[in-house]
């Protein structure tokens, strides 16, 4: 699995995917940079969701908020003063380290002791092994699993009563030490806030302190009289929103799964008081089937839903995905009641409600929210796609078996020689093609070569200008997933691409 990670990290650097940031400066820590691949997928990514949220819904509209936004949102948001992560020093290393990760590894320790006698009691059983029973009866495995469940709960449960005391007591009583210097000399556990600020205005008298927004969220709840009033909008409706997102996270690592900048796709859904569970039940049935649609994998996918809620949540879930560290999570779906409304209500002045005419009635609407990192659906797609195939004549070959809806390039257009009038004819197919779809040029190296380049990259198709092309007007398609290979008109391009595309 480790492997697994290194190779999507390097094959997602050599193919022109991502970038650290700022690299010939040593990079930035926990901020990447999307390359010529890169940008398209994201790009494409980020259409299939606004237009299976927006143009599929006549129900839902978009927004494009700005990043800045008055500094009294965030304390009418509860980012001011709950939007924080508990953190604690090492006194001799002077490291800072967030303290539920310190903890979180540690028990996370305790699952891998487990797993190593599980894996050794199947090499020693070999076919008789029956994990469950093993599970259940050896000593050994039950008290590691059984302390590691103790640590994980009465971490959550700290946690949600802000009770760091107990935190710093958990790490104590466990020993964890520093993981770099072995040091057990701890700080206490204070919270630490993730907005990042910055300031507004030229002279140090009149600028004002401002953040960089931590969620899109905001930027709708905000401008939810605006869009309601001009687009007539009539309850339910949604607001649907992408934009960048800014945190100071502690831990930033396992590459674009926690960023300090990254992309958000989010959407808030206004529905009557009362009726907000049946809607929230509804989403987490649209949203998982959206995922579903891009056919990673059913069983990459599962519901984690939360027994400890957020102060303003009524309900929530995650939708997690089996990434190559393990189930992590993907999206959230969240019930916020109208916590957010009425928050911004109360520190703005302004009423931010709807008549509702059937009801003949005003209300401060319920919000169900559904949040996605665009990175880390980036993520997902990326390592679910990479794959190292051993082909009959037992030479291998590495795929990227990306959704074609989602594919940077859709098609590489490559004459067999660079000579005999092939380049042009290849380049006039491109004009013919370019407009509708992202498609390339290559005429370096042998046609093999080429094939699995454009494999490595994600290429859909090929499509291959030879001779006979000049003669009769046809063309060589090759599937990047069968690796078939079809003749096929010139004039029919168009429509191969575009169902092979298409969903
Ligand atoms: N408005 C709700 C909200 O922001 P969240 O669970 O904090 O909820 C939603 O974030 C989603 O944003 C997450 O499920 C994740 O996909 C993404 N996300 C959050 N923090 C991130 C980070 N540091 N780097 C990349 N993606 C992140």
């Amino acid at each position: 699995q480790e492997d697994l990670f290194k190779n999507v990290i390097s094959h997602a650097k050599e193919y022109g995917y991502i970038f650290g940031s700022s690299e010939i400066y040593d990079g930035l820590s926990a901020v990447y940079d999307y390359g010529q691949n890169g940008a398209e997928l994201k790009k494409n990514i980020r259409d299939y969701w606004w237009k299976s949220m927006v143009q599929m819904n006549q129900n839902i509209v978009g927004l494009d908020a700005a990043i800045l936004m008055h500094p009294k949102t965030w304390k009418a948001s509860g980012h001011v003063d709950a939007f924080n992560d508990p953190l604690i020093d090492n006194k001799d290393s002077k490291k800072r380290y967030r303290a539920d990760v310190l903890v979180e590894d540690y028990a996370e320790k305790l699952l891998q002791k487990a797993q190593k006698e599980i894996e050794k009691a199947r090499k020693r059983f070999g076919d008789a092994f029956d994990e469950e029973q093993f599970v259940a009866t050896n000593d050994r495995v039950k008290r590691y699993l059984g302390q590691r469940q103790e640590i994980l709960s009465r971490l959550a449960d700290s946690l949600t009563r802000e009770d760091l005391k107990d935190v710093k007591a958990l790490i104590e009583e466990l020993e964890i030490a520093d993981p770099e210097t072995g040091s057990k000399n701890w700080t206490e556990v204070r919270q630490f806030n993730l907005m990042f600020g910055t300031k507004l205005g030229a002279s140090a008298e009149s600028s004002s302190d401002l953040y960089l927004r931590p969620e899109t969220a905001q930027g709708i709840f905000v401008n939810f009289s605006n869009v309601q009033k001009t687009g007539r909008m009539k309850i339910p409706f949604g607001i649907a929103q992408t934009g960048k997102a800014f945190r100071n996270e502690i831990v930033a690592r396992q590459f674009i799964f926690r960023m300090r900048e990254f992309e958000q796709m989010e959407m808030q859904f206004f529905v009557r008081p009362g009726d907000e569970m049946k809607w929230y039940e509804h989403w987490k049935e649209q949203r998982i089937k959206w995922h579903y649609s891009l056919k990673l994998g059913k069983e990459n996918y599962r519901f984690h839903d939360h027994e400890k809620l957020a102060h303003y949540a009524n309900a929530a879930a995650d939708i997690e995905f089996d990434f190559p560290f393990g189930f992590k999570e993907l999206e959230g779906i969240h019930s916020r009641t109208d916590f957010d409304l009425k928050a911004h209500e109360e520190h703005s002045g302004r009423k931010l409600r709807f008549f509702d005419p059937e009801l003949n009635e005003n209300y401060v609407p319920y919000v169900i929210e559904t949040s996605i990192g665009l990175d880390r659906m980036f993520l997902a797609v990326l390592s679910s796609s990479l794959i190292e195939e051993t082909l009959e004549d037992g030479s291998s070959r590495t795929v990227l078996k990306l959704p074609a809806v989602l594919a940077p390039t859709k098609a590489a257009i490559l004459p067999l020689v660079k000579k005999d009038r092939l380049p042009e004819l290849a380049q006039k197919i491109i004009d013919e093609l370019k407009w509708d779809f992202q498609v390339q040029y290559d005429e370096k190296d042998a046609i093999g070569r080429r094939y699995r380049r454009q494999d490595a990259a994600g290429t859909p198709l090929c499509i291959t200008v030879d001779h006979d092309s000049l003669e009769d007007n046809t063309v060589t398609v090759r599937y990047r997933d069968s690796m078939e290979q079809k003749r096929v008109k010139i004039e029919e391009l168009y429509t191969i691409i575009k169902e092979e595309v298409d969903f």
